[in-house]
């Protein structure tokens, strides 16, 4: 028998528009249309006022957009500033330092409450840290490090002697760190110890040894004390803090010193050196997240459920919040441990007031069902945010009313790691929201939907989504590889137009609907990874001849992966070895690029000049009617391998 909830789920399934519900627009800080229409007259002047009212600058800047050089943008180039004198300083000289910045949250229940002059003192300290080691502008510092305190003092102090981080996701394998330090010419790493998950401890500073990461110096926080082997070059991170001298004046930087390098998968085997610089990235951060989560710094509790490992970490954990003077709370565990309400008893604990997370967490939350978040007092929360993947419509409506009790109107946010900060959306006050569409293009930010050729498409239909203006806190260029950023980017339709590599629909209210990617990149639980990626994972086991990787629409995850794997000629496809192989991945990327499913294949369908057609293999994989089938080599390929799929279906 259908439940209430089911009840009332089918019956908003109905509603196409929720307005912003009335309580909220009363006290909302934008609630009409005027600021679009206000970036719309002059964008670039527009920003650069964003810029400086913003920002704190030690010379204020009088140029906004440079486009002298497309697609080499530059944005606000004769200001000077610091990141990290914008994010502590200038709080604790106005007299906030006593202010939160984090209430962090340990696995097992540990609290700490981290105020911003908590953070200035210790980010000045390992500033000096690395400053004593010769590290200081345009050096690389890779961060490998869990949810805790410490990422934030590292990346701040990378920040405030001018060097640039390269944070890397704690869930990826020391192995991928190793490539990712090998790639920036890394001059030291911070990690630690050990990191926990769901009551075990995992040796983080032993398998980084074991990778062979070649850097001078390697920080090691102290985090779960178990046995960690040091050796040369190796400081403990308590250490080199206490015996750094406790001032440290921000170095003065251009408005476009590269602030950080964030690694994030193309369609190559080779991850791409996302480069962000300073001024323009911080302007866009801090507007968007003033304006798009409606924060008031001296009343919310802000929580982002990502890892500071992605962008949305960078964005929207460190650099937006701490611009903003927020207070946030930072969780260092797994949404299910010790149980299936952690994340509610931590809205109720610490009253959170704004919440952000993916559509992926937001389905298995509705699979555990309503009674984890019905245990807790949510009454606090005002606001709810989506990012990473689209949103299906029952996800949507489920977080409406299960977690935001229809007072909360939630912003679906579009960007990339390339774009650096929220690019469409809604204005939570001003516009209504419509289940699965992001929104319009925040003000400043011009979007297009275009065919093959660039040509406008018409409303509702589908076609390549496009960005049609410069935005502060675009990419500048891919780290040391200009020539990847011109291609990837700006060749399909010239260097004004961004090719953004996502399809999407444009309804006639402007509405983005973001339908998924048109390359070779996969969204796992919003997770970005690239078929290239995991196929040369695969075919660097011994026993594997050739990989083809797919991603298959998933019920949980947005998409999973899927292998065909031809073997070498004397090796049989065994159970074992289905754990082999995911087991390699794990160790060559993470266990998050896992194949969900492998399907042992003879041979894989190929055109007659050689090349994998995926498109076939997603056919096979998604159980459709299969495509044009002309150009193959070897046409009984494809019957075989629909024979396998269903099989393995039958088996789940
Ligand atoms: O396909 C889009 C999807 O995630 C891609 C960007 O991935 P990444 O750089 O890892 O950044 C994720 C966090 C910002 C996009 O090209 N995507 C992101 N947000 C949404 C989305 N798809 C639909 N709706 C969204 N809100």
């Amino acid at each position: 028998m259908a439940t209430d909830l089911e009840h009332e789920l089918a019956d908003l399934l109905e509603v196409a528009s929720f307005p912003p519900p009335q309580a909220f627009a009363k006290t909302a800080q934008i609630t009409d249309g005027s600021v679009h229409e206000a970036a719309e007259r002059d964008p670039e002047g527009w920003w650069l006022e964003q810029a400086t009212g913003l920002l704190d600058w030690y010379e204020e800047p009088t140029q906004s957009l440079d486009d002298s050089n497309p697609p080499f943008y530059k944005w606000f180039a004769d200001g000077t500033l610091n990141a990290s004198f914008n994010c502590l300083d200038r709080h604790v000289e106005a007299g906030r330092g006593d202010r939160v910045a984090l209430h962090w949250h340990g696995e097992e229940g540990e609290q700490r409450a981290v105020t911003y002059a908590d953070l200035l003192g210790d980010v000045q300290r390992f500033a000096n840290a690395l400053k004593d080691r010769g590290i200081g502008r345009g050096d690389v510092v890779g961060i490998f490090l869990p949810m805790i305190p410490e990422v934030v003092v590292a990346m701040l102090a990378c920040a405030r002697v001018g060097a640039m981080h390269n944070v890397v996701f704690g869930g990826f394998s020391a192995e991928s760190v190793r490539e990712r330090m090998e790639f920036s010419d890394a001059k030291a790493l911070v990690t630690v110890d050990g990191a926990r998950r769901k009551g075990k401890t995992a040796p983080i500073k032993a398998s980084v040894d074991a990778a062979g990461i070649d850097v001078e110096t390697t920080f090691v926080v102290r985090h779960t004390g178990i046995d960690t082997p040091m050796g040369d070059g190796d400081v403990w991170f308590d250490e080199a803090l206490a015996a750094a001298d406790a001032q440290c004046a921000p170095e003065r930087l251009d408005a476009e010193h590269p602030l950080f390098i964030l690694y994030s998968s193309g369609s190559t085997a080779k991850p791409k050196g996302i480069l962000h610089t300073t001024g323009g990235y911080l302007t866009q951060v801090a507007w968007t997240h003033r304006y798009v989560f409606d924060l008031r710094p001296e009343e919310d509790v802000y929580w982002c459920s990502a890892d500071v490992g992605w962008i949305t970490g960078h964005s929207y954990i460190v650099y937006g919040p701490l611009l903003n003077g927020a207070t946030s709370v930072m969780y260092e565990g797994a949404p299910d441990y010790p149980d299936k309400d952690v994340w509610w008893d931590l809205c109720e604990r610490y009253g959170v007031t704004i919440f952000y997370t993916a559509p992926t967490a937001i389905r298995a939350c509705m699979k555990w069902g309503p009674e984890y978040p019905g245990r807790h007092d949510l009454s606090k929360l005002r606001l709810l945010g989506t990012v990473g993947e689209p949103i299906n419509p029952k996800a949507w409506l489920w977080y409406y009313l299960v977690i935001g009790g229809k007072r909360c109107p939630i912003v679906d946010t579009w960007w990339q790691t390339e774009t650096g900060g929220i690019m469409v959306t809604t204005l939570p006050g001003a516009q209504a929201t419509k289940p699965g569409a992001a929104g319009t293009p925040l003000p400043g930010i011009a979007a297009q939907v275009v065919d093959e050729q660039g040509e406008p498409v018409p409303p509702d239909t589908q076609g390549l989504l496009t960005l049609t203006r410069p935005w502060p806190g675009m990419l500048r260029t891919l780290y040391r590889d200009d020539d990847r950023f011109v291609s990837t980017y700006w060749e399909k339709f010239g260097p004004r137009t961004y090719f953004v590599g996502d399809a999407a629909r444009q309804d006639e209210d402007g509405y983005l609907w973001v339908i998924g990617r048109v390359d070779d990149v996969l969204n796992v639980s919003g997770h970005r990874m690239s078929t290239a990626e995991i196929e040369s994972a695969i075919v660097s086991h011994p026993k594997v001849a050739e990989a083809a990787v797919i991603g298959q629409a998933d019920e949980d995850t947005g998409q999973s992966v899927a292998a065909f794997v031809t073997l070498e000629g004397a090796f049989e496809g065994t159970d074992e070895l289905v754990v082999e192989l995911r087991e390699h991945v794990a160790l060559r990327i993470g266990k998050l690029a896992r194949p969900k499913r492998i399907i042992w294949s003879d041979d894989l369908p190929k055109t007659r000049s050689g090349k994998i057609m995926r498109r076939l293999l997603r056919d096979i994989a998604e159980g459709r009617e299969l495509g044009d089938v002309t150009t193959l080599r070897d046409p009984d390929v494809m019957a075989q391998l629909q024979g396998r799929v269903q099989e393995l279906q039958a088996e789940e």
